[in-house]
């Protein structure tokens, strides 16, 4: 019986299980952590999805991983120095994990992680020129984990998030577009489906990201990036985008041709630097404005674009730009579109699903392709019974009381009302 065990290890880490095909559990480490945008390997996550889905780590047949950043121990090293100060931190952590786990809290130790895109840069500076799939040690990582019987392997960033999409949009045929802040190196890519698989027709660079634009202007207006970016869509509406549009058109546009996007910036620096000077004196409104419009410019001619070409009327989304429902709503709304379907993990929490998809129409012995069906709720994370919230109640000694459902909305809203 096949278990497929998607991981992504991140920002928003998460995992997700299938058994024989259908998904039984997928979870945001977040959850479980309550560490927003939890940053690092799933390990709540992985041993709760197998939980629910009564499967052990010996039992995991195949586990897909998304290709963002990974624990640093399970590569191996190109030189003899970094070797040495790796084992050095390993052990550290190690001793540090032991002593957590005696003292009772659970053994997740802080790893060090390493971005697989500059794990590869790091390689060809050592003067090894093949990628990190031939130094990642996949035994040491099965052992670790205890998933024995498991084949491991890789999936690229964007596709993974496409297969998040394309396999619940409900739609064989649809039209797939990713566009995020960036992961390894990429950050949009336009995908069409092929027997039940999909096939890449174009990618854009990090250099010209959507994602990384929208996210500088909301650390330059004080917010948190990752996480406060639909701040900068809600003040959007209240100021006047003429007023930067045409200067923040340096930081994104459509390509001439229509399929890709170009910026004046070769590096973030740059670009953080000349927005910086561009939105002096600016209120947050109009910058957030001006953002938003420069967005949207970018995105929903290239959508439309890319529906014509292809001749599809239904576009499944991923990736956090699609987080902008404002930009949603304009893609939803072009006359060449009838539907669209954007995925509800759009970050990068959804890599974990769309991995092990990736995974089962990879052609993976014993694996077959999901066939797209319409996702029908999200309630893929642990229950918690009545008795067990009364049990964690009086364990914290907190003063409860139960009400009837009618009740107990009202009683919410009026707290709610009352601040
Ligand atoms: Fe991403």
């Amino acid at each position: 019986m096949p278990i497929v065990l998607g991981i992504h290890c991140g920002h928003n880490a998460a995992a997700a299980v299938y058994v024989e095909g259908k998904l039984q559990a997928a979870i945001s480490e977040e959850r479980l952590s309550r560490v927003k945008n939890h940053l690092g390997y799933p390990y709540r996550a992985v041993t709760e999805c197998l939980r629910m889905a009564g499967a052990e780590a010996r039992h995991v047949t195949h586990a897909a991983l998304s290709e963002a950043v990974f624990p640093w121990r399970f590569f191996e090293k190109p030189s003899p120095a970094i070797a040495v100060r790796e084992a050095w931190h390993s052990f550290r952590r190690d001793v540090r994990g032991r002593v957590r786990s005696a003292l009772g809290k659970p053994p997740y130790p802080k790893e060090r992680l390493v971005g697989l895109f500059d794990y590869e840069r790091l390689l060809y500076r050592a003067g090894r020129e093949a990628g990190y799939p031939r130094y990642f040690l996949a035994d040491r990582f099965k052992d670790v984990f205890g998933f024995r019987n498991a084949r491991v392997k890789f999936y690229p960033h964007h596709l993974t998030h496409a297969y998040s999409a394309y396999a619940y949009s409900g739609r064989p045929d649809c039209l797939v577009v990713t566009i995020d802040g960036g992961g390894f190196g990429i950050c949009h890519s336009v995908n069409i489906p092929r027997e039940k698989s999909l096939k890449v027709l174009r990618q854009t660079s990090e250099q010209s990201s959507p994602g990384f634009f929208y996210q500088d202007i909301t650390v330059l207006l004080g917010f948190k990036p990752l996480q406060h970016e639909g701040k900068i869509t809600g003040l959007a509406a209240y100021g006047k985008p003429e007023i930067l549009s045409d200067a923040f058109r340096r930081c994104l546009r459509l390509t001439e041709d229509g399929w890709s996007f170009e910026s004046d910036f070769s590096g973030s620096a740059d670009r953080q630097r000349y927005l910086r000077e561009a939105i002096a004196g600016r209120s947050r409104e109009d910058v957030s404005a001006a953002a938003q419009r420069v967005l949207e410019d970018a995105v929903v001619p290239h959508v439309r674009q890319m529906v014509r070409a292809q001749n599809l009327r239904t576009v499944a989304l991923a990736g956090g730009v699609f987080a902008n429902v404002k930009l949603n709503q304009h893609i939803c709304e072009l006359p060449e579109v009838d539907e669209i379907f954007v995925t509800p993990p759009m970050g990068d929490e959804g890599l974990a699903w769309g991995a092990a998809l990736a995974m089962m129409s990879d052609g993976a012995e014993g694996l077959r392709p999901a066939d797209p069906t319409r996702l029908t709720d999200v309630y893929l994370g642990p229950r918690y019974p009545e008795s067990v919230c009364e049990e964690a109640l009086r364990a914290a000694r907190v003063p409860y009381e139960k009400l009837s459902d009618e009740k107990l909305f009202e009683t919410v809203a009026t707290a709610l009302a009352d601040g």
